[in-house]
């Protein structure tokens, strides 16, 4: 193993449903931790994937009519799904895992028999609730107000045979890594655990279930499946070739260098995971960071709530990479935040447009104009520097060390607001030196003006640089923009001031980070969400069949006749009511009132044959009397109520009788 390489995680996603900015957030902090590793010169694994197995998946796939292979591969694989996303996002990934893939089932098939093999997994009893009707076993949390969470039935008590992982025997072992060692960040998570989890008294993990079969089969006990976290966790080893010969990376990558988890799976990666490491006698990673939630109106995003944030919307209105960073800047990254399409523009607005886009495109600009894109070889340097200058130079000199602190104890959050220290000290620098009056005698002053101009680029490759892992693209385009080579996009050029050549061939190209129209956005994200809420209610809905019985002469004590509209118009002061004069067969005509309006033009419907149900007791809409009722069919279009009124052949008569 060479101390060069750096392996980082992120979990694996459930693909139960669509995955939303929450997720983004874990995996975009991730890459920008791995792109700065890479940056610093590591041999980066980068690993991701879907963790595909459980009885949630297994009960979707039956709601939507699929198997579960065909209902996870879409969203993993379809369009929009996991994968469009990571590349959407710009996600840097090295590997990508699916818990349904060959080589990880056979190998956590091993992996549950070694632990079997050497004791730590035993068969015993699970104590739980079992519904008789639906064949169905639920622990005491699943069971809705006691009863069954499927049919709302009553439950008893019940037992069912299981594999139990003994976690019990590794408390005092993961007690003293949490408390004595940084294996668990941040510090304050440590707390957590212990108090709540391993003080109470650790209890053995039930790791197979027999209640369903969506899973990795127990190859020596047919019947129970691998129960979701033995399966889950062990992917970090799996993706690296661990028991199977997929993949050959794990003598040169484990011991993982960090794990980036969510805090509610903090509990699974900081006790279940090392003691399942030390149960196989292998390395523990070397850390474990638990990351906080994006909240939404102080509260979690959850699609039952139907208040989950689509990161695809976002990434295609303001851009991958201001989306990318505004995750980053905005929240510290061990704590929950509080999202909102509000900050995110007033982040793009006041960082990106405001203090960088403005950097970038006045240096720019004004080398082209005073210099004609190119300054003079030799205004690196100043013989008496002033003030001003020092001051810029050495805090920019001095941002690529304190950088690397935050980066390196996972406060993305603080190296992104030293980077803007400088970045908005450079806005200072160029009203301090007002270039603009310095330009207007170019004899006497031009040589100061290109010095000045020189510290601008400088500082700016410096930002540019130690911005590229949360901004890979837009980066690339601010080098091209300033002229910086390859050479001076490194990690050791951004410790060196005076890398970028002074002579270097800058041209003001298109706006980075063009300012959001903050009203006129949020009113698209609106128009946008409502679309999008629409389009997930269903396609078609039609009443459910009624379930009472309506005896045969009864029925046909309704007396419904073929009627032919011979004038319908509007009923003044209604925008309901449709009023119809019509032939039902007597020689006489039948006013009917319909509260259909919405549905029809009144001249549409003149002339077509009707159904009418005629003896019905009449009645008075708006002052006028409805003798009876047309018949119409009724149902639900994404969640919008549509009417067609039912129209029979023209050759039927009118007053023919249905029956
Ligand atoms: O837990 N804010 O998968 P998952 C921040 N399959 N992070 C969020 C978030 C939010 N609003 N919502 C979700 C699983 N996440 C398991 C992991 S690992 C061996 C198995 C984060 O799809 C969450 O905290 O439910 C977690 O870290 C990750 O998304 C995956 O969540
Ligand atoms: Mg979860």
């Amino acid at each position: 193993m060479s101390d060069n390489r750096f392996y980082i995680t992120t979990p694996i996603y459930y693909p139960s449903d669509k995955l939303h900015i929450g997720h983004t957030y874990c995996t975009v902090a991730t890459d920008a931790i791995a792109r700065y590793q890479r940056l610093r010169g590591r041999e980066v694994m980068f690993l991701t994937g879907t963790d595909e197995h459980g009885q949630k998946i297994e009960d979707k796939a039956a709601e939507a009519g699929v198997s579960p292979k065909e209902f996870v591969d879409k969203i993993v694989c379809g369009d929009r799904g996991v994968l469009d996303l990571w590349k959407l996002m710009n996600i840097s990934n090295d590997r990508f895992i699916r818990t349904t893939d060959d080589y990880h089932v056979s190998a956590i098939q091993k992996i549950f028999k070694k632990m079997y093999e050497n004791g730590d997994i035993y068969k015993g009893k699970y104590v739980g609730k079992y519904c008789k009707p639906c064949e169905s076993f639920w622990t005491e949390s699943q069971l809705v107000d006691g009863k069954c969470p499927d049919c709302g039935r009553e439950v008893q008590d019940a037992e069912e045979e299981a594999y139990f992982f003994r976690l019990s025997k590794y408390a005092d072992r993961i007690q003293d890594l949490l408390e004595n060692t940084d294996f668990l960040e941040p510090r304050s998570r440590v707390n957590e655990m212990v108090n709540n989890f391993i003080k109470p008294g650790l209890e053995d993990l039930c790791v197979s279930r027999t209640s369903f079969t969506w899973g990795v089969p127990v190859d020596f006990d047919p019947g129970h499946v691998v129960y979701v976290w033995v399966d889950a966790l062990s992917n970090y080893i799996t993706a690296l070739g661990y028991d199977n010969d997929k993949y050959d990376d794990f003598d040169k990558f484990w011991p993982a260098d960090v794990h980036i988890v969510g805090k509610e799976i903090v509990r699974f990666h900081s006790i279940i995971w090392p003691a399942m490491l030390m149960s196989l006698g292998l390395p523990l990673p070397r850390k474990v960071f638990g990351h906080g939630w994006l909240l939404l109106d102080g509260g979690k995003m959850s699609k039952s709530k139907g208040n989950v944030v689509d990161p695809y919307i976002l990434a295609e209105m303001f851009g991958v990479d201001a989306l990318r960073f505004f995750l980053m800047r905005t929240f510290p990254f061990g704590s929950d935040g509080n999202f909102s399409n509000e900050l995110l523009i007033q982040t793009i607005n006041t960082d990106l447009a405001n203090d960088l886009g403005n950097l970038v495109s006045r240096t720019t600009a004004m080398v082209g104009k005073y210099f004609g894109g190119q300054l003079p070889a030799g205004c690196k340097t100043w013989a008496e520097p002033q003030e001003v200058d020092t001051q810029l130079i050495s805090m920019a000199s001095a941002l690529r060390d304190a950088y690397q602190k935050d980066m390196d104890t996972y406060a993305p959050h603080k190296a992104l607001e030293e980077v803007f220290k400088v970045i908005q000290r450079a806005n200072k620098y160029i009203d301090e030196n007002a270039p603009w009056a310095l330009a207007k005698d170019m004899e006497q002053s031009g040589a100061r003006l290109a010095h000045v101009l020189y510290n601008l680029l400088e500082t700016t490759r410096i930002c540019g640089v130690l911005l590229t892992p949360f901004m890979p693209e837009s980066m690339d385009k601010l080098f091209a923009q300033i002229g910086a080579c390859e050479g001076c996009r490194t990690w050791d050029s951004a410790g060196v001031w005076g890398s970028l050549s002074d002579h270097a061939t800058v041209s003001k190209g298109e706006n980075l980070f063009p300012r959001v129209d903050a009203e006129k956005a949020l009113e698209e994200l609106e128009r946008v969400a409502e679309e999008a809420k629409k389009a997930a209610l269903p396609a078609l809905e039609v009443e459910p069949l009624s379930e009472e019985h309506v005896d045969f002469d009864t029925f046909c004590k309704n007396d419904l006749r073929a009627v032919k509209v011979v004038n319908c118009e509007n009923v003044k002061k209604s925008n309901k009511l449709l009023k119809f004069t019509l032939d039902d067969g007597t020689g006489t005509h039948r006013q009917i009132l319909s509260g259909i309006a919405q549905y029809y033009k009144p001249e549409e419907l003149i002339g077509k044959t009707l159904v009418a149900i005629v003896n019905l007791p009449p009645r008075k809409m708006m002052g006028q009397e409805s003798q009876g009722m047309l018949i119409s069919a009724v149902h639900t279009e994404r969640g919008e109520e549509k009417l067609n009124l039912l129209m029979v052949s023209d050759a039927i008569p009118a007053g023919a009788k249905l029956c």
